[in-house]
């Protein structure tokens, strides 16, 4: 990509290191970078992105601290802990270099940190740098979060089974069993990481990847609660429309030709993302429920992701047999590419917010599995405020999988899903071509320019 960094204006991303996060932190690179931005990546050890997809950035690794053990536990919030204890001393060292390095009309502008690396926040404190907040999940799970953080502090956690079905007052149409409770550490180790994100009275913005169009009513709730301006510029994929891959895991690209060769809106592509898991009964389920629909299907069985097997080697006897071409399963797809081919008309997804936006970007409706924290908020929102998917409710069984695919992508029941999805879809585009998207990113742009 043409080097258009001309301004003067460095920029200095912190991502959060997983996958959900680390994609729209770098999209929004690709943008500011494209306004004439010099963009500078300060990243962990840990899940480090691949310097080599991004030639227009530069790259800046610091220690973590994270040990062989914490890393194996997959515990994204004791990981998360960790690299806000130990991350502090590396990245101010980092700047403090930088700083003294720098020509002055290079000088550092600004720093952009996702909300869970709220150790950037206080070395931009000590370095006297602004800071702009990152928030990569939708603004209805932000208010669902603080309702969790008030109702777990008045003592009203863990809720009983017999609420789970209860609308929470003045959530609806969200359950007690759609809040965002992580699978991932005890309920108290997830409220106090959400609740060290949540503290932005020394930030002068807010990014959020989401939209006016989708989460309104949250936006201005957001907005009337906090002091900073709130620019909601999403959905970041389509605004950074040259943005390289910064997938982690390698892509298996053969499956688009697979893709070329099905009938428009056939396949129903099914992708759990990059944290999420299943048991082996609920891979089985899946399988035969798949054949039976007689869909062809895409599917992504991501290392790991059947509980610490490798997956594909627990398919059902007969499986292959039984699916012969009308099934492609790969570790890891390009997502974005899949979604956006004329092939794919549904999308069975664990409903993370990334997924969730590029699904609606290319107007795909939606079979919700949501496995933890925002996916299950996201997957509420999907089935009942967009009204343009349906959600997978119960224990997974063979039939039921069979009847939502058949509902999703061809019964005359689902219909209005899909008409719905297209809409929004065009609602989406609007948003970004001349709408509040397009509004929004320029007054960040002008507003990191006055710095
Ligand atoms: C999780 C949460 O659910 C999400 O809401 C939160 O913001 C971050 O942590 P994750 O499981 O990674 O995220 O899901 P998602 O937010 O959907 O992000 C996954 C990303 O990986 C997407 O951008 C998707 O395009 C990409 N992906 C996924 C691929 O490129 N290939 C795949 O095969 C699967």
């Amino acid at each position: 990509m043409e080097n258009k960094a001309q301004s003067g204006h460095r920029l200095v991303l912190v991502p959060c290191p997983y996958q959900g996060h680390i994609n729209p932190m770098l999209q929004l690179g690709t943008f500011l970078h494209s306004k004439g931005f010099s963009i500078s990546i300060v990243h962990t050890h840990f899940n480090s992105p691949n310097p080599s997809n991004h030639p227009e950035f530069t790259f800046f690794p610091i220690p973590d601290g994270l040990t062989a053990d914490e890393i194996s536990s997959g515990n994204a919030v004791a990981i998360m802990f960790t690299i806000n204890a130990n991350c502090k001393a590396s990245f101010k060292q980092c700047l403090t270099d930088r700083v003294t390095e720098q020509e002055p009309q290079n000088k550092i502008t600004c720093i952009i940190y996702d909300e869970f690396m709220y150790f950037s926040e206080s070395v931009a404190n000590d370095l006297n740098i602004p800071r702009i907040l990152l928030r990569t999940q939708s603004a209805t799970n932000f208010i669902a979060r603080n309702t969790l953080i008030r109702l777990h502090s008045k003592g009203c956690t863990p809720f009983p089974d017999s609420m789970s079905l209860n609308l929470v007052p003045e959530l609806h149409p969200l359950r007690f069993k759609d809040l965002p409770i992580s699978i991932f550490d005890t309920l108290e180790n997830v409220l106090k990481l959400m609740a060290n994100g949540h503290d932005v009275r020394t930030s002068s913005a807010i990014i959020w990847n989401t939209l006016d169009c989708l989460e309104q009513s949250s936006l201005a709730q957001v907005q009337q609660q906090c002091q900073v301006p709130i620019f909601s510029i999403g959905p970041l994929h389509k605004i950074a429309t040259a943005a390289s891959s910064s997938s982690l895991l390698e892509e298996d690209t053969s499956c688009i030709a697979w893709l070329d060769k099905q009938s428009h809106n056939s396949v129903i592509y099914v992708s759990l993302g990059s944290l999420a898991f299943i048991s082996e009964k609920e891979l089985f389920e899946m399988a035969w429920g798949l054949i039976n629909s007689r869909q062809p299907f895409l599917w992504v069985i991501r290392p790991g992701s059947v509980c610490d097997s490798d997956g594909i080697e627990l398919l059902p006897q007969g499986f292959s047999e039984a699916v012969g071409e009308r099934g492609c399963i790969v570790t890891w797809a390009p997502q974005m590419e899949v979604l956006a081919h004329g092939a794919v008309g549904g999308f069975w997804s664990h409903c993370g917010w990334n997924s969730t936006l590029e699904s609606m970007s290319e107007g795909v409706p939606m079979l919700c599995r949501p496995c933890s924290s925002d996916q299950k908020v996201n997957a509420r929102c999907v089935s009942q405020v967009w009204k343009i998917g349906l959600q997978l409710e119960n224990e997974l069984e063979r039939g039921e999988v069979e009847r939502a695919v058949k509902k999703l992508m061809v019964d005359d029941d689902g219909k209005g899903m899909r008409v719905r999805a297209k809409d929004l879809k065009e609602k989406i585009e609007v948003s970004m071509k001349g709408g509040s998207s397009y509004h929004c990113l320029n007054k960040l742009v002008e507003l990191i320019r006055s710095f």
